[in-house]
């Protein structure tokens, strides 16, 4: 079944994703409902920081923590880093984070 996920645009605006599913990314799925401020521009690889989110903080702890390499990116856009900050191309959606809520990171 889908997976649904609110989403903060890049414009502020709020995106439902009604049709998310399992085993796809959460980058995978905001670039597919075109939600703005996921530019995804090394396509999921870890090395751009262009997907970052910040996760809601009820959620935080069901997504989990970034791993070292993922930890390596995101001290690069540390300026605009928060507790909660991922990257969207690491964050494999799962059932249980249907419901799921984040905010696109503004650019840096
Ligand atoms: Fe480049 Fe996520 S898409 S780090």
């Amino acid at each position: 079944g889908a997976i649904s996920i609110t989403m903060i645009d890049g414009e502020g605006r709020e995106v439902t994703i009604a049709d998310a599913s399992e085993g796809e990314s959460l980058m995978e799925a905001a670039r597919r409902n075109g939600v703005s401020g996921i530019i995804a521009e090394c396509g999921g690889a870890c090395s751009c920081a262009t997907c970052h989110v910040y996760v809601d903080p009820d959620w935080f702890d069901v997504v989990g923590e970034p791993d070292e390499v993922e930890e390596d990116m995101l001290d690069m856009v540390d300026d605009i880093r928060r507790p909660t900050s991922r990257l969207s191309c690491q964050i494999a959606l799962t059932r249980a984070l249907d419901g799921l809520s984040v905010e696109v990171a503004p650019e840096l």
